[in-house]
C-alpha cells in the first residue's frame, strides 16, 4: 500500500538481520517504523500492539522465531522461544499457525543452517499471506460489484476493528475487497466502527482508507445498528482471528452484536480470512481462548492532545475496575459467508470443506 507516494508492507527484513515493522500503537497521528533485533523485542511488539491483527502477528512470530535463533539455534533455544512467542495473544491462531510452520522446518536441519532457514521461511509466510489477501480482495469484491449493480448506487459497507493491510503484510482481509472493488471503479462508501477500546477503526482503518482515498465515515459503535434499521448499511464485512472448523468466527468484541443487528436487518454479514485463520482443531467457537488484556485500555484514552502530541487521558473514575476481554465469537448462523483465498463459502464444515478438501481427511 502506499503511504504518500512510497509503497509500504507491514513487515519486512533488514540487510542487517533486524526486521523492520510501522508502529502501529502511534499511528494515526505520527508514520514510524521500528527495528526488531532479538526475539524479547519481536514478543514485546506484539505484546504491545505496535505490531497487530492476526496475520501481522503470525508474520512477526515468525521473523521473532528467526531472530531469536542468530546466536544460538539449540533444539531448547526454539522450544524457548516459540514458549515466549505463543504467550504475548493468545486468540489470534495465526500466531501458533506460523510458528508451528518454522518450527516444523527447523527440526530436520543441522544448528548452523536454522537461523537462515527460519528468516526463509517467514518470508514466505509473508510473501504467501500478500498473495492470499490479495485473492481475497479479488473473490470479495465479486460481492461489492453484485449489491452495486442490484442497488444501483453506491455501496455501504461497515466494518469493525482494522482488518486492513495494516493487519496482515499487504491489502488486508476485510478491507482488501473494499480496495479491489474501489480500484475497479465500483462507488463504495465505509462505515468505519471506532472500536473500542484501542480505537483501531478510528485510528487505523480510516487513516487506511483515506490514504488509499476511498470514501468513508467514522461511526461509534453503537451507531450501527440503528443505520441497518434504516437501510443505510448494504453489507457488513470483517476480519477474524481464529474461525473454527464449524465456521464460527472469532473476531474484535462488538463483531457479534454487528452480527445480531445485520441479522435482525436482513443484512449479509461476512468474514474475509486466509487459511492461517482456520483452526481445523477446533468444531466450536466457545473453545476458543479469549484474550484478556490490561483493564487501562478500558478506563484511558489516546488520542492527539492541544500540543499536538498524542496523549493519554483518564475516562473511567479512579475507583471503578473495568474489564478488557478483546474479542468474541459469532455464531456460524449469523455468518452468510466466509471470504477466503479460495472463494466465498458457507460458514459450516461443508463450506469449508467445499473449498479446502484435503482436510476433509
Ligand atoms: O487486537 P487486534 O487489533 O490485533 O485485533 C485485530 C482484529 O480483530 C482484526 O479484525 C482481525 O485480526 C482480523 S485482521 C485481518
Amino acid at each position: 500500500m502506499n503511504i504518500s507516494g512510497t509503497a509500504f508492507r507491514t513487515i519486512w527484513p533488514l540487510a542487517s538481520g533486524a526486521v523492520r515493522v510501522i508502529d502501529q500503537s502511534r499511528l494515526p497521528f505520527e508514520f514510524e517504523t521500528r527495528d526488531l533485533t532479538s526475539l524479547e523485542e519481536a514478543a514485546q511488539a506484539i505484546r504491545t500492539m505496535i505490531v497487530r491483527g492476526a496475520p501481522l502477528i503470525g508474520a512477526t512470530a515468525a521473523y521473532g522465531l528467526a531472530l531469536a535463533l542468530q546466536r544460538d539455534a539449540s533444539d531448547a533455544r526454539i522450544a524457548e522461544a516459540v514458549r515466549v512467542l505463543r504467550a504475548t495473544r493468545p486468540t489470534a491462531v495465526n500466531l501458533a499457525w506460523a510458528l508451528e510452520r518454522v518450527r516444523r522446518i527447523l527440526g530436520p536441519l543441522p544448528v548452523a543452517q536454522r537461523a537462515a532457514a527460519a528468516f526463509a521461511e517467514a518470508g514466505r509466510i509473508c510473501e504467501e499471506d500478500v498473495e492470499q489477501c490479495r485473492a481475497i480482495g479479488r473473490h470479495g469484491a465479486k460481492l461489492i460489484r453484485e449489491r452495486s449493480e442490484h442497488l444501483n448506487r453506491r455501496v455501504n459497507v461497515l466494518t469493525h476493528c482494522n482488518a486492513g493491510w495494516l493487519a496482515c503484510v499487504d491489502w488486508g482481509t476485510a478491507l482488501a475487497p473494499i480496495y479491489a472493488a474501489h480500484d475497479a471503479g465500483i462507488d463504495v462508501h465505509v462505515w468505519v466502527d471506532e472500536t473500542r477500546p484501542r480505537n483501531q477503526g478510528a485510528a487505523l482503518t480510516a487513516f487506511e482508507l483515506g490514504a488509499h482515498g476511498v470514501p468513508h465515515t467514522v461511526i461509534v459503535d453503537n451507531l450501527g445498528g440503528h443505520l441497518m434499521q434504516h437501510g443505510e448499511v448494504d453489507l457488513v464485512i470483517v476480519g477474524s482471528d481464529r474461525t473454527t472448523a464449524g465456521g464460527d468466527v472469532c473476531n474484535k468484541v462488538g463483531t457479534y452484536l454487528k452480527a445480531l443487528a445485520a441479522h435482525d436487518n436482513g443484512v449479509p454479514f461476512y468474514a474475509a480470512l486466509p487459511v492461517s485463520t482456520l483452526d481445523w482443531s477446533l468444531a466450536e467457537g466457545r473453545d476458543i481462548e479469549i484474550e484478556a488484556r490490561d483493564p487501562d485500555e478500558v478506563t484511558h484514552i489516546t488520542g492527539l492532545g492541544a500540543a499536538g502530541r498524542p496523549e493519554r487521558v483518564r475516562v473511567v473514575p479512579e475507583t471503578s475496575p473495568a474489564l478488557n476481554l478483546a474479542f468474541d465469537v459469532t455464531p456460524r448462523r449469523l455468518v452468510t459467508g466466509l471470504i477466503t483465498e479460495r472463494g466465498v463459502c458457507a460458514a459450516s464444515r461443508a463450506g469449508l470443506l467445499q473449498l479446502y478438501p484435503e482436510r476433509a481427511a
